[in-house]
């Protein structure tokens, strides 16, 4: 195939010709151990993820110690699988893409050590991903995928943030959470109501079923032109609520999840449509795990309908966390970087990185 035709800027990258660059992407932040063969950034030629949920679910919540020895009995199983689904050896990838962070420590060190030794054993470009950059680029894996820029809005268990994408590798944070993320409030208001962990799919099938206007729950929008959130009032509210109708709460369930999920639903969707105005955006992306929220979809679609603007929104299973979306990110890190050394010394982190606060200095979302 003739490289020059399709890619004139990056024609060769460490010596290998950059059309049909497979991309084998890594990611173990929580407590999914995923691995994905992803070409070019866009076609998805494997992805799998091993889910620890059920070894969580009796604890009510990720305990961090078993996450990472359980990523450590599935990294080679996942990674190997990943291979043989995309019908490719090791030497047929083109270039390692691992999450560095934020996520649990631990969980991380499995899965960004294994991508390094992978990458320098094998001789290939290798380059740690920023986590909440590969879930925006979540929706470049699937058909239509939006023109730059856009708004970003990325709800997920661990963070909720606003970004203003400009090109792949540079995004700015309008806002974030100031607490609780709004997965977070769905998973403890789960927990609150014994419906088990983790919480977002079991609320929003229940919510389902009920009426969201007959119980009310407060809308926290914080200052109204700002894009930060917080969802932590919102959860006491409704554990309040628990203990004021502790006789009879269990009969009105499906009304509380369904007044519950529309007051995150209405804050998410105020904000996110504040953002595309301020901006004067005509495109807005919905990604991370609450993306797969089927009313958050129809709320963020029926609302930017009626101003002209686009929605994107990955399908479900690329929502949640998976190595497709670090090896899409990873692609075009490699490529404008043009240099894919392994670096040794490279370490996780816990903590985002890239925040409302230190993003105008950098003003880049991941390195
Ligand atoms: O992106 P993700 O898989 O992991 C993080 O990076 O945190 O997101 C997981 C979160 C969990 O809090 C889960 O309860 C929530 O996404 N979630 C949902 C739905 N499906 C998953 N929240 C609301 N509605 C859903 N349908
Ligand atoms: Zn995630």
């Amino acid at each position: 195939m003739d490289c020059g035709q399709r890619r004139p800027a990056f024609l060769y990258f460490t010596g290998k010709c950059l059309v049909d660059m497979k991309i084998l992407g890594i990611e173990s932040s929580c407590d999914e151990t995923a691995a994905a063969v992803v070409e070019d950034g866009v076609t998805i030629l494997s992805s799998v993820v091993s889910s620890q949920v059920e070894m969580h679910r009796p604890y009510g919540g990720v305990v961090p110690e078993l996450a990472s020895r359980k990523h450590l009995e599935m990294i080679v199983p996942v990674v190997s699988q990943a291979l043989q689904t995309a019908g490719i050896d090791k030497n047929e990838v083109d270039g390692v893409a691992v999450t560095q962070g934020p996520g649990l420590i631990g969980a991380l060190l499995v899965g960004f050590c294994f991508g390094k030794s992978f990458a320098y054993a094998s001789g290939n470009p290798w380059i740690g991903v920023d986590h909440l950059e590969g879930h925006i680029h979540s929706v470049f894996l699937s058909s239509p995928s939006p023109e730059f820029p856009f708004i970003a809005l990325l709800a997920s268990g661990g963070h909720t943030s606003i970004y203003y994408v400009t090109s792949h590798t540079i995004a700015q944070c309008l806002g974030q959470t100031l607490d609780d993320a709004a997965g977070e409030a769905f998973d403890k208001v789960s927990k609150m109501l014994g419906l088990g962990y983790p919480g977002g799919k079991v609320i929003a099938d229940l919510a389902a079923t009920g009426d969201p206007d007959r119980i009310s729950f407060p809308r926290s929008f914080l200052d109204k032109n700002a894009f930060d959130f917080s969802f932590s009032g919102l959860k006491s509210a409704v554990h309040r609520y628990i203990q004021t109708h502790s006789n009879d709460y269990k009969d009105r369930i499906a009304d509380i999840a369904a007044g519950f999920q529309d007051a995150v639903v209405d804050v998410l969707t105020y904000k996110v449509m504040r953002a595309a105005s301020a901006k004067g955006c005509r495109r807005i992306a919905l990604v991370g795990g609450v993306a797969a929220n089927q009313r958050l979809r129809e709320r963020v679609r029926r609302d930017a309908q009626k101003s002209g603007i686009s929605v994107f929104a990955p399908p479900p299973d690329l929502c949640g966390d998976n190595a497709a979306m670090i090896a899409a990110a990873g692609y075009h890190h490699l490529t404008a970087r043009g240099d894919g050394a392994v670096n040794l010394n490279a370490d996780v982190y816990s903590r985002a990185a890239y925040t409302r606060t230190n993003i105008a200095s950098s003003g880049r979302l991941a390195v």
